[in-house]
């Protein structure tokens, strides 16, 4: 019994992998959400048939990315792409797949580290002992400043939600005070009692106006805002992109507190209470994030990776025409796929695959305010 149970799996095996060559259905439909993005969706369209890629491109709709993942689910879509938390939801939630996913150095699909940075001079600082520091966050619910920091301490059991599930408070209970730009807002604070210290580390604009605004108005807000907040000693520590500080080097940003950075001033918290110079960031970060992957129902992995296959043969490298990795002359940016894509990649395993152990267990931190 058990051995006749073996050689049907095993006849059925190469089944399974064909099936996806010999497939039935050629047209593939992509989700889109703007103008823009339908306009490239319809010339790549109509570039591929010219070049005679096998197999049809029609681009339909959606209200948004939510939609895209119930179109998918019942067969008006068959694929959209999508960035790491909406990834999480739609297989988590709606049990689809991944496809593709972008690869932007050539090497991996990780798009970029969340890094805790500090002044050298703060000594005694340990990530496993944060408790009444301050803190200084790119903004509430960005995945750099509120999921990935928020889900480490939840993970080393620094912090409790409790079954209140209520993040905010215990937040604003662990640090001494903070900069978490929007924390304030009706929108995340629909009963108006997020603690105030979430806010105190922040500082408004330069008439002291908008404190903790969710915007730019608020010069602590955004990944430089929150380096900003470090370097002006508001803040022991910052949640920031293992780029930020080089983003804001050299000039490039020409605010006084980024003219008077020095790299030497500044280091890394590694997750395991040790410290780190700036560039060790691939040993020494809370999360790699994955980069924009290519959604999909899981009976079509196969078949729609080969037709990404085939589209970035003709058009990934393309020096003149259409260029699938470029979004110039549409007027906005990222359509499809983000434009600093290098090539696309197969994803053969699960969803979670692609997302990474570091940040799917960040993401599982939050599972009590019923994610789906
Ligand atoms: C090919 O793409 C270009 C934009 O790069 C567009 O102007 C042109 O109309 C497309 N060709 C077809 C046949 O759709
Ligand atoms: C599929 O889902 C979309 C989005 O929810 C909906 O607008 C559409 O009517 C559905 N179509 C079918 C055939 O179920
Ligand atoms: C923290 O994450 C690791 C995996 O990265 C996991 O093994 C561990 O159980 C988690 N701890 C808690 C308290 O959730
Ligand atoms: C483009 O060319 C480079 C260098 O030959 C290669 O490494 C890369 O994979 C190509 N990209 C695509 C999308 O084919």
């Amino acid at each position: 019994m058990e051995r006749r149970l073996l050689v049907a799996f095993l006849l059925l095996l190469p089944l399974l992998s064909v099936s996806c060559v010999s497939h039935q259905k050629s047209t593939v439909t992509w989700c889109v959400l703007s103008d823009a993005e339908e306009q490239k969706c319809l010339d790549l369209a109509g570039n591929a048939t010219a070049k005679n890629v096998r197999g049809n491109l029609q681009c339909v709709r959606g209200l948004n990315t939510g939609d895209c993942m119930d179109r998918i689910k019942n067969g008006t879509a068959d694929a959209a792409s999508m960035f790491a938390d909406d990834i999480y939801a739609a297989g988590f939630c709606h049990g689809l797949e991944l496809a593709a996913g972008e690869s932007h150095n050539g090497l991996d699909g990780i798009s970029y580290y969340v890094v805790a940075m500090a002044r050298r001079s703060s000594s005694d600082l340990s990530l496993l002992e944060m408790h009444e520091r301050s803190s200084c966050h790119p903004g509430i619910r960005t995945t750099v400043g509120w999921t990935v920091p928020i889900g480490y301490l939840v993970n080393t059991s620094q912090i409790s939600v409790g079954e209140q599930c209520n993040f905010p408070r215990a937040v604003g209970n662990f640090f001494g005070y903070s900069c978490v730009p929007g924390v304030k807002d009706l929108q995340h604070d629909p009963k108006g009692n997020n603690p105030k210290n979430l806010c105190e580390a922040c500082i408004g604009d330069e008439n002291d106006r908008h404190i903790c605004a969710n915007s730019h108005r608020e010069r602590h807000y955004g990944e430089a805002g929150a380096l900003r907040c470090v370097a002006e000693n508001l803040g022991d520590v910052a949640f920031v992109k293992h780029t930020t500080v080089f983003d804001n080097l050299d000039g490039k940003n020409q605010e006084s507190w980024a003219l008077d950075l020095e790299l030497e001033d500044l280091k890394l918290l590694c997750p395991d209470g040790t410290e780190a110079g700036l560039d060790q960031h691939e040993h020494c970060h809370l999360a790699a994030v994955p980069a924009n992957a290519v959604v999909v129902r899981m009976e079509d992995k196969c078949r729609v990776w080969k037709y990404l296959e085939r589209l970035q043969n003709v058009f990934g490298n393309a020096t003149e025409g259409f260029s699938l990795f470029s979004s110039a002359g549409y007027g906005q940016s990222d359509l499809l796929f983000s434009d600093a894509t290098h090539h696309l990649q197969r994803v053969l395993g699960s969803y979670t695959s692609w997302l990474g152990p570091s940040y799917t267990t960040m993401l599982q931190a939050f599972e009590c305010e019923g994610f789906c």
